[in-house]
């Protein structure tokens, strides 16, 4: 394209992370859309200050007893107004373990803390991804609450399925 237009403008990939699943979801998603020739910027959620110039956004979160990091939902209440005139994709890294993420979390979302964000933003989108549990990077606490509710450790992500989605987004947003 050589004469401007909303293709130049940049799509936000905004996530939160505390052992690094997360983060990589993101940049998996940001490469998809590069090669659908869209431009991309991966960014910590909390590091969003200004959503200015940006054409879309895809925000996503680690999932933790049910919730969002904090980082993740600031952000969707903090820009709502903006958001809400946004195409807006959201995801969730969450369950372990074989079989399908929405069954393994029970028809489980959307933490309930940011529904009202969500509902006033009303995305395009939202899904929840598999997640990985690395034993190695968790404290004793997590340890020990992974055993309890009898989590799998291991990596689920479904890199087939993230690329599916990013895919359906940057056709989406080249339409
Ligand atoms: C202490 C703890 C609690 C978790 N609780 C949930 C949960 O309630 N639901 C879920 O789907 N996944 C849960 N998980 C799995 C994480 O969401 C998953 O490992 C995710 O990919 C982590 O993302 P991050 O590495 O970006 O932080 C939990 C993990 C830990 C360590």
């Amino acid at each position: 394209m050589i004469c401007g237009g909303k293709m130049d403008k940049k799509i936000l990939v905004a996530y939160a992370t505390k052992h690094g699943a997360t983060f990589e979801i993101a940049e998996r998603i940001g490469k998809k859309l590069e090669e659908n020739n869209l431009k991309v910027e991966i960014l910590p959620a909390k590091q969003v200050k200004d959503l200015t110039g940006y054409a879309a956004v895809i925000i996503g979160s680690g999932v933790y007893i049910g919730q969002w990091i904090k980082d993740a939902g600031k952000f969707l209440h903090a820009n709502e107004t903006v958001l809400k005139t946004l195409p807006v994709w959201i995801f969730s890294s969450g369950p372990t373990g074989e079989g399908d993420a929405s069954e393994l979390v029970k028809g489980w979302k959307l933490p309930r803390g940011v529904q009202e964000s969500v509902d006033v933003i009303l995305p395009k989108g939202v899904v929840v991804f598999h997640g990985a549990l690395d034993e190695k990077k968790l404290s004793r606490l997590e340890r020990w609450m992974i055993g309890k509710v009898g989590a799998a450790l291991g990596d689920f992500r479904d890199w087939e399925k993230i690329d599916q989605w990013a895919n359906e987004i940057g056709t989406q947003l080249k339409e």
